[in-house]
């Protein structure tokens, strides 16, 4: 472990400083403005690439109709849900942090500026999001707020989902990230699209006043964690050090759920 990274985690006191589980967090007082000023206040140019990867995945797919879609740790990020938009009726944001609940709901009713640049970067050439014509209204009504815990998601619901710097951004502990991603994608209907993207090689990182775990991972970590369950698997590493140091960057991955028969 390097020695920022012992740094970040001593805030656990108790805790191993290698060993940080997601159930040491004080998920709940994770500072969810401070989050989001840092890191989607505006639309920067990481993040405009990945949210044109992901609209391009998804508009490459047929979904049924009814398709519900869920968003996992959406933290004080909307983009993910908004390039769900116009393929589900339900947009399930899951969140075990009530801060980022209560965020989620004030943000739904009111979303801030930068929402609206990220709908430009999503449906700008990508005509399956024209039929949303206004996507505040689509997002109040579509978006469901709910508490929930990546390791407790149901098996085989959700018609397509993604997944945002979640599994490696919880813990230190590599099980963990694993057991993280095959939940995800075990939460999703065989063959349901999927995004998910990971921080790569952090050494952990801070939120206002509190310093949070990180597993690092890089793209050989990320494509072994969706080998056996999942299929055209395709990885972007995305060269980004402008929101925080402490990692090499983002890695996004576009896939679909199970193993291809
Ligand atoms: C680094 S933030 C990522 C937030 C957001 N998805 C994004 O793209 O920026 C990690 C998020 O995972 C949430 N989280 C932590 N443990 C979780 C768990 N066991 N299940 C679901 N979400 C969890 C945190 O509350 C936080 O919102």
């Amino acid at each position: 472990m390097t020695q920022s990274a012992e740094k970040a985690y001593s805030a656990y006191g108790e805790a191993n400083v290698q060993d940080v589980a997601n159930a040491d967090c004080d998920w709940d007082s994770f500072d969810s403005v401070s989050y989001f000023e840092h890191n989607y206040s505006k639309a920067r140019q990481a993040d405009v690439t990945i949210a044109r990867i992901i609209a391009n995945h998804f508009s490459g797919c047929f979904f049924p109709r009814h398709s519900r879609a869920i968003d996992v740790g959406a933290g004080a990020n909307l983009y993910p849900a908004l390039a769900m938009l116009p393929f589900a009726d339900e947009v399930h944001l899951s969140e075990r942090a009530e801060s980022n609940r209560s965020w989620l709901r004030t943000q739904i009713e009111k979303p801030a500026a930068s929402w609206t640049e990220f709908w430009h970067v999503l449906s700008n050439g990508h005509g399956r999001y024209e039929p949303v014509a206004d996507f505040r209204q689509a997002l109040r009504r579509r978006a469901r707020v709910e508490a929930g815990n990546v390791f407790q998601l149901p098996t085989g619901v959700y018609n397509l989902g993604t997944m945002f710097f979640v599994a490696e951004s919880i813990t230190t502990m590599n099980k963990e990230f694993r057991r993280a991603v095959n939940s995800f994608v075990g939460s999703l209907k065989v063959g349901g699209p999927f995004a998910a993207a990971f921080m790569k090689d952090s050494s952990g990182y801070r939120v206002g006043i509190r310093d949070y775990p990180a597993c690092p991972v890089d793209e050989s970590d990320v494509r072994r964690s969706f080998a056996e369950i999942a299929h055209d698997v395709k990885l972007d590493t995305i060269e980004d050090t402008e929101v925080r140091s402490g990692y090499a960057g983002m890695i996004v991955v576009t896939g679909r759920a199970g193993k291809k028969k």
